[in-house]
């Protein structure tokens, strides 16, 4: 019989077996593949393992504090919080290019990962928490056909460079096998049902030029709109929901006064594996409430639209 109790057992043993006594790395982001793999590590090892979390300033509101409570004080597992957001922002000042932010973004994440893992002494692997079907797809797509459309934050290519080996105790998962794992080793739900949140975060949710006057506002309202969702029941029928900060200021009236904020666009879809996707029939009544909440709890904002637009033709993300 097969049941996610042997199987964690099984990953245990195998984890022990492959690494010994020796020390590993593993890179945190908060999702629900990393955080899987960081627990189920750290009931294989315990203290040999160090997560790294690099909090490039571009993160949803409180998700950094999060994290560093749910993996350091409540898990205990050893947690090097990099918080490099000056870095991140400060190289991004000025560029409103998407390809440029994601470039920009990609090179930083890997510098600074790096930087902080080799304060880790000894260390000899780096785990990852890579699923089956991405194991499949950099099989099936090797050497075929490719059209980039946007370039992928990974980490691809980072063991070999910084001499390390590879632990992957998720390789032979599916998603939702992933989520039954969490589950078994008691992570909350709050983390395992997680919508995705892209690594390049809130960059491509703030078109055009990143401030962090326009990512406080986008944080805010965002923050409003997952409340909403949530408390309409909704969250879990969506795969994905976001506020994105459009790159532009309208005029408006607020009491008896003039206003000229930004205007914020919403983003619902549902999909099975974010290939495709069809945006969230959500009823008017529904968009309304979300609509005048949002203007009256966020400053900055004083227009909300709802994007209506499916994949394809439309990116779940913006850029
Ligand atoms: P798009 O916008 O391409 O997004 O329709 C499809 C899914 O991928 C996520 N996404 C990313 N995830 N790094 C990630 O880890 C990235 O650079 C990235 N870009 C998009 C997106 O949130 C959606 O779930």
């Amino acid at each position: 019989d097969w049941t996610m109790d042997a199987y964690r057992d099984e990953a245990i043993r195998k984890i022990r077996e492959q690494v010994g006594d020796r020390k590993v790395i593993c890179g945190l982001s908060g999702g629900v593949d990393s955080s899987v793999a960081a627990v189920l590590l750290h009931e294989a090892i315990g203290d040999q393992l160090t997560c790294v979390f690099v909090d490039h300033g571009l993160l949803r509101l409180n998700e950094a504090e999060e994290v560093t409570t749910l993996f350091r004080d409540h898990y205990n597992i050893p947690l090097i919080h990099a918080d490099e957001s000056d870095l991140f922002l400060g190289e991004l000042e000025g560029v409103s290019d998407p390809e440029q932010k994601r470039k920009i973004i990609g090179k930083l994440f890997i510098d600074v990962f790096q930087k902080h893992a080799n304060d880790i002494e000894g260390a000899e692997f780096l785990a990852q928490g890579t699923l089956y079907p991405d194991v499949i797809e950099s099989v099936s797509f090797s050497g075929g056909p490719s059209v980039t459309i946007k370039s992928h934050h990974n980490v691809g290519g980072l063991p070999e460079k910084m001499g390390l080996k590879l632990v992957e105790p998720l390789r032979e998962l599916f998603k939702d096998e992933v989520r039954a794992l969490g589950r078994e080793l008691g992570l909350p739900d709050s983390f395992i049902g997680r919508h995705p949140f892209p690594g390049p975060g809130l960059a491509i949710r703030c078109p055009g030029e990143i401030t962090r006057d326009k990512l406080d506002i986008l944080r805010k309202a965002d923050a409003v709109y997952i409340d909403q969702i949530r408390k309409h029941g909704l969250y879990d029928e969506i795969w994905q929901a976001f506020a994105a900060i459009l790159p532009m200021r309208t005029v408006g009236v607020m009491g008896d006064g003039r206003t000229y904020d930004y205007a914020l666009g919403l983003r619902a879809v549902t999909s099975v594996d974010g290939m495709t996707a069809d945006y969230y029939p959500f009823s008017h009544d529904f968009l309304g409430e979300t609509s005048t909440r949002i203007i009256n709890e966020v400053k900055g904002i004083n227009r909300v639209f709802y994007d209506c637009t499916s994949k394809p033709p439309g990116t779940i993300e913006l850029e």
